[in-house]
Parts: structure tokens; sequence; C-alpha cells
């Protein structure tokens, strides 16, 4: 009896799933295999139909696994552009395929529409780095000193900044302000990748991702030895002397363009591991070594929890209002830099 009532709650691998996904899996079948799609099949058509009937849209970040990312993602990229997406939907209903910074970021700019993540313990080892009180506290050492803080943070930590930023637009923040000494908090490492750009100061925080981290300049030797001739990029969370071993360095969505754009032979992306099947998939004519990390916060969300998430409308997301009008006005400044600099 209890069986019975657990399997007509799954949705079921049944022909005509099988056909009504058939375009769905045309996209996506070099990078997920026929087994796995039966399971996925049904879950994805329960969500794209469940979205449409509550009024919801996916913002899926670009780790996020390809049956995600390419079947049920109504708006994908980095920070930056999910950001952005946030801002401007008109949907009532966000459901973040993303860590939980991502969810808040949204509902900060959105604090109208629900804004549910599928899983709660989704978080990030940056953004687990730092609190507010630390950030009060450099306030008090460095007073004169712009706090620019990357958007990979708690709400409360925004709150306390002049500015965010993102791996995409961090050195045109940082070069938009007039002095000659920039705190960037809490990624250290960005915050050295940008040093090496610029003439100003830059201070910084202890944090580190803990995908990134684990990259080091030997692994990039070992790649070029092992695969001649590969373009090695590095995303920017990456300690300095992996990104100095690169032949690029750029945010989730840069590194995407550059394989859209210049379409190398053969290409290691040195970061989480769904960025290299989800940019395959466009890519076909691109061979991808897949050296990566996986991070154990993005792969949390599942298909099965982002159906299940719709359902219940679980787990929603929250802003303290007063915090949340704080940082907003850091998030919307790094927006309007953005903007400025893309005319340029
Ligand atoms: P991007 O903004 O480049 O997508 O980076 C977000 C992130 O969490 C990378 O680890
Ligand atoms: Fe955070 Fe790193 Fe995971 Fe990105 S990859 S969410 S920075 S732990």
């Amino acid at each position: 009896m209890f069986d019975t009532v657990v399997q007509s709650r799954k949705p079921e691998y049944t022909p005509a799933v099988a056909a009504a996904a058939a375009p769905l899996y045309d996209k996506v079948r070099r990078v997920v295999n026929a087994l796995d799609w039966a399971t996925y099949a049904p879950y994805i058509l329960e969500i794209n139909r469940l979205k449409k009937e509550k009024g919801a849209v996916i913002l899926a970040h670009n780790y996020m696994t390809p049956e995600i990312f390419h079947c049920v993602a109504d708006f994908f990229g980095d920070s930056l552009q999910l950001a952005q997406q946030a801002g401007k939907t008109d949907a009532k209903i966000i459901v973040q395929a993303g860590v939980h910074f991502m969810a808040e970021t949204s509902k900060i700019l959105s604090p109208k529409k629900t804004v549910l993540i599928p899983d709660l313990r989704a978080g990030c080892s940056l953004a687990a780095s730092i609190t507010a009180a630390d950030v009060r506290l450099l306030r008090e050492k460095y007073p004169d000193v712009p706090i620019v803080t990357y958007v990979n943070t708690s709400a409360e930590v925004k709150a306390e900044s002049d500015i965010c930023c993102t791996s995409s637009n961090a050195l045109a923040i940082v070069e938009s302000f007039a002095g000659d000494t920039v705190l960037m908090i809490p990624d250290q490492y960005l915050a050295r990748n940008i040093a090496r750009q610029t003439k100003k100061k830059i201070l910084t925080w202890q944090g580190s991702c803990e995908v990134h981290e684990r990259f080091t300049p030997e692994d990039i030797k070992k790649f070029r030895a092992a695969w001649p001739g590969a373009v090695v990029l590095a995303h920017p969370e990456c300690p300095p002397e992996v990104v100095a071993e690169a032949d690029f360095a750029g945010s989730t969505k840069a590194m995407s363009d550059y394989v859209r754009d210049r379409q190398p032979k053969k290409v290691v992306m040195v970061t989480e591991c769904s960025m290299s099947d989800n940019v395959s998939v466009n890519n076909p004519n691109v061979e991808f070594v897949r050296p990566c990390n996986l991070c154990p916060h993005m792969k949390r969300i599942t298909l099965q929890n982002i159906l299940s998430c719709l359902q219940t409308m679980t787990h929603e997301v929250t802003v303290d209002p007063v915090i949340a009008a704080r940082a907003r006005l850091a998030v919307e400044k790094m927006l309007a830099v953005n903007i400025q600099s893309r005319g340029v």
C-alpha cells in the first residue's frame, strides 16, 4: 500500500513522456545518457508544466547540471546575468536554481516577488567566510577606504558595503572609485587577480572558494602536457598562480563566450564540473577536457527538489526589509556601473 502511494507521486517515464521530451533530449543527448534521461524526462515535463501554471521562472546558474540548465531553466548565466534578470522579470515567482546568496540577491532586487530555493543548505564557502560584524570592524579600521563586496555574500554583509561586484565586473567596479585604495572582500584570490590588472592598492579578506582554491599551477602544467595545444580557461576565484598559467581568466559567462566566439579545437575549463557539459552542448566542434571540481552546494539542486519546490512553494527566501533596502543600494550601484562600463 505504502509503495503504491510513493510510486504514484513519482512522475513516470511512459512512451507519451518519452515522445513529449524527445526534442529536449536531442539537445542534451551528448552529455546525458539514455538511462539517466528516463529518470529526468518525467520531472522535466512536470516542472515545465507547473511553472507555467504558477507563473514561475527558473533562474539557473552556469554550474547547474545540464538537465536543469538546458531543459527547465528560463534564464541562465553567471551571477551578474542572474541578478540582472531577477530585477527585470515580470514573473510572480522566482525559483533560484543556484546557491543561497543568489536567491537572496533576487529577493533584494525583487522584494515583492516570491523567491524560492529548492534546498536551503545550498551555501557557499565565500559567503560563509565573512559576517556583517567583520565588515563593520573593517570599516572602523579603514574608514576612508571603499568596500567592494563580492556578490557571493549574505544580504547582511552586502548591507554594510559601499558597492557589490561579480567576477564579470570586478575590475570596472574597482576602477570606478577615485581613490587609490579599495577593500575587496571576501575573496582573497579574486582580489589578488584584480590587483594584477589595476594600479590601485587592493586590500582583502581571507575568504576563498573551496572549489577553485583546489586547482594548482602544477595541475595546469600537467593538463598542457597531456593535451598539447589545448586552450586553458580559468575562473578568477582560482589562486593567481593558477590564473597566471591559464590562457584566459573570466567569469563563467566570459569563459562560455570565449568558447562560443573563438571555437578552440580543445579546451580545458578550470572550474566547476557542469560548466564543460553545459558549454559543450552548444559547441559540438570543440573538444572539452574535463578536469573539474564539484561544488557541493550547487549540486544540492536537483530536478527532484525543483519539482517539490514548485509543488509545495518551499523554501521561501526572505530578507529583513531594512537589511534588504541597504543591500539593494550596494547591488544597484553595481548594476549601474556595469551598464556604464558596457557602453564604453
Ligand atoms: P560567476 O559570477 O562567474 O558565475 O561565478 C559565481 C560563482 O559562484 C563561481 O564560483
Ligand atoms: Fe561558492 Fe565556490 Fe560553490 Fe561558487 S563554486 S558557489 S564560489 S563554493
